[in-house]
């Protein structure tokens, strides 16, 4: 089968690789139906997460079962679902409570980010522990949507919800790429008075000035005008969609006194200069974590199936499989407007 392959740091091929089988009694093998590019894949593609290249990628995919293993119980060949990006072993405690993350059993894993677990930008995808990895796609939810439940809704939220917005609070996300525009869709439920969206590319801030935020452009001095708008108080919240150490930073700098900091952006550096003084005097809560997608599917797919949120508008380039290298370059680069890309395995 086809599937895309890091080959080194900007070097992500569409290659042949070996068919998947379930990767035992509880595994499945789904052909997968969609796949979309994530932040995190950037990571992968800057060369910033594995020195070893020549592992498959993606962890973001919906499709039908097509092979299950002997202790499967809840899905069957046929059935359409779509499969948790961050897996855990779904037997012990936490797992069983859709809190992958917290799995006993060494920690979640995510697809695609090293030899251990192929990725899910390819024809098809063992899973395991099927029967906690996998959601059946339920009525109501398009595919575009079913894909964007797989890891970038649920995270979007899990900033959110780490952020604990009160109602008639001010909110500021820092990053307006996919993640941070699922933030700002899904902070909306909390019923914040205001939302400060921070990025610099025009496209981005668009999209979260259509979502109801105010877009602040970073390559101006958008930290002033929040101060200046919170009548130098700062946000009640932060959350932050970035990853990098000075966004982590300015989050702890722009939150007010005995706010809350939510990251969700990806950040593996081992020597964060965290300003634990700033941190002590202002009272703050801190909180980061990878998302346990499967803990938020009975929440988000009703506000999904009802048209309550609408995530789908993230998705403004659709290209093939064999597409793959361009597709990353193009996410990589933001360029032609591009908030996120979905990849059709057929072509
Ligand atoms: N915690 C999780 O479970 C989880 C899940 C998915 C993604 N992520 C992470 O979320 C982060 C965002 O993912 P994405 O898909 O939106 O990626 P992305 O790279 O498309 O978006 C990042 C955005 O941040 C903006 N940005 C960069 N520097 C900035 C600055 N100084 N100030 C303001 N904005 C700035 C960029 O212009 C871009 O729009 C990544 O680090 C990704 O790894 C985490
Ligand atoms: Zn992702
Ligand atoms: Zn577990």
């Amino acid at each position: 089968m086809r599937a895309l392959v890091f080959c080194g740091p900007e070097d992500i091929r569409c290659e042949t690789v070996p068919d998947p089988s379930p990767p035992d009694e509880r595994g499945a093998v789904v052909r997968i139906e969609r796949t979309a590019i994530c932040g995190s894949d950037l990571h992968i593609y800057h060369g910033h997460m594995s020195p070893d290249p020549g592992y498959s990628v993606g962890h973001e995919a919906i499709g039908e079962v097509v092979e299950v293993g002997s202790a499967v119980s809840r899905f069957r060949p046929g059935d359409r679902v779509l499969v948790s990006g961050v897996v855990g072993c779904g037997d012990c405690g936490p797992c069983r409570l859709g809190r992958v993350t917290a799995c006993e059993r060494g920690g979640a894993a995510v697809f695609g980010t090293n030899q251990g677990l192929h990725g899910a930008q390819a024809e098809a995808l063992a899973v395991p522990a099927a029967d906690a990895n996998l959601c059946a796609i339920p009525d109501g939810i398009g595919p575009e949507q079913a894909v964007l439940l797989t890891d970038i809704l649920p995270t979007g939220y899990l900033g959110a919800e780490g952020a604990e917005i009160e109602p008639g609070q001010d909110v500021a996300v820092i990053g307006c790429g996919p993640v941070g525009l699922m933030s700002i869709l899904t902070a909306s439920l909390f019923g914040p008075a205001r939302i400060f969206a921070l990025d610099s590319v025009p496209e981005r801030l668009a999209a979260a000035e259509r979502l109801g935020a105010i877009p602040c452009d970073v390559s101006g001095d958008a930290h002033a005008g929040i101060a200046e708008a919170t009548h130098g108080l700062g946000p009640h919240s932060v959350i932050e969609a970035v990853g990098s150490d000075g966004t982590i930073q300015a989050a702890l700098s722009l939150v007010r006194r005995g706010g809350v900091v939510s990251v969700v952006g990806v950040n593996t550096s081992l020597a964060f200069p965290f300003p634990m003084a700033l941190a002590l005097v202002k009272g703050i809560t801190f909180r980061i974590g990878v998302c346990p997608v499967p803990r938020y599917w009975t929440r988000l797919i009703p506000l999904v199936a009802q048209g309550r949120i609408r995530p789908e508008f993230v998705f403004s380039h659709r290209m093939g499989l064999s597409e793959g290298s361009a597709a990353y370059d193009l996410f990589a680069a933001r360029r032609d407007g591009v908030l996120k890309v979905l990849l059709d395995p057929t072509t």
